[in-house]
């Protein structure tokens, strides 16, 4: 099996890869890594010549300009990525056959009453969410044999990342204060433990829409929380504020977060917890010496 990720230099798309234990081929646009091939999925016609040349069994696709605030911003800069992009990208699959595995969000809700499963109606409240939206109903339309993965709140380690558990280690240890919601609510994810989940599903039979997320639902506060008593962090750093402190371009949804639904009967993984999952990064950097 010939499996492609787009967007492999990327967060998820790098656990995706860790995964597959480096037997696929992965992509990246503007930050080079060493075995990744350059792609740039605005580009239709390099998008339709990699991937007829490659002519992958399976394509991931969790590449996207996925900075909320300034999509809000650069509104045809978004639409340029996650709309046109993914359409790039789902019509070459359609034309070599591929199963095609795409990333979306939570933020396709308006969070007024979440956590939402699979059902819920989606009404987004600001131009990343709304591309995300429009992006699955160009691969709905485009072709069958699809999943789209909605996620949320992903975090895990990451060389130089800015994952919220990433940002509150940094933080906490140069003792810098660190404003954090307690009205924004969501289900916080372990990176490795959503790509061998999403590795499941794309190996199954199963189709269609598919949230995978951890199991708690929490304030982004008491998240922080959790990770500081994990990672042995004094929390005095953390300020506790609302939202709208925080004055972001991009309006967001408060009671959000997504209910695993479909995928927990399906698969034989499990999802986990935050504490488990914090543990587990926990361990991976204590391995890897990282946590000084
Ligand atoms: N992380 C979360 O908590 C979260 C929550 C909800 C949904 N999601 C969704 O999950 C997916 C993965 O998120 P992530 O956290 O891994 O994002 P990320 O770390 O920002 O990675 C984005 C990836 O997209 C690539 N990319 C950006 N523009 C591109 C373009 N024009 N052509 C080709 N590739 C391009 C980037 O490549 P370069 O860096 O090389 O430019 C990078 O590999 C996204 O679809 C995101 O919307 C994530």
């Amino acid at each position: 099996m010939r499996v492609l990720i787009i967007g492999a230099s990327g967060f998820v798309g790098s656990r995706l890869q860790a995964a597959f234990l480096g037997n696929c081929v992965g992509t990246y646009c503007t930050h080079a890594v060493p075995g990744l091939h350059p792609l740039d999925v605005r580009d239709a016609d390099a998008v339709r010549r990699f991937i007829a040349d490659l002519t992958p069994n399976l394509i991931f696709h969790p590449a996207a300009q996925a900075h909320v605030d300034w999509c809000e911003t650069h509104v045809s800069e978004s639409f340029e990525v996650n709309v046109r992009g993914v359409r790039n990208v789902a019509q070459a699959a359609r034309e070599v056959g591929a199963r095609y595995v795409y990333f979306s969000s939570d933020y396709v809700f308006n969070g007024a009453a979440g956590p939402y499963a699979e059902g819920a109606t989606p009404d987004p409240l600001n131009v990343y969410g709304r591309h995300k939206l429009e992006a699955e109903s160009i691969i709905v339309k485009c072709l069958d044999n699809h999943l789209i993965v909605r996620v949320c709140g992903v975090y895990g380690y990451q060389r130089d990342g800015k994952n919220f558990v990433m940002s509150l280690l940094d933080r906490g240890r140069r003792g810098e204060l660190m404003n954090v919601p307690c009205d924004q609510w969501g289900t916080p994810t372990y990176a490795d433990n959503l790509a061998a989940v999403v590795k499941e599903l794309a190996l199954s039979i199963h189709r269609g829409v598919f949230h995978v997320v951890g199991p708690e639902c929490m304030d982004r506060m008491a998240f922080a929380r959790l990770a500081c008593a994990v990672f042995g962090l004094d929390p005095g750093f953390l300020r506790p504020c609302g939202t709208e402190e925080l004055r972001q371009a991009a309006p967001r949804p408060l009671r959000g977060g997504l209910v695993a639904a479909k995928v927990g009967a399906l698969l034989a993984i499990p999802l986990l917890g935050p504490h488990q999952g914090l543990e587990l990064m926990k361990r991976q950097m204590v391995r890897e010496d990282l946590t000084q």
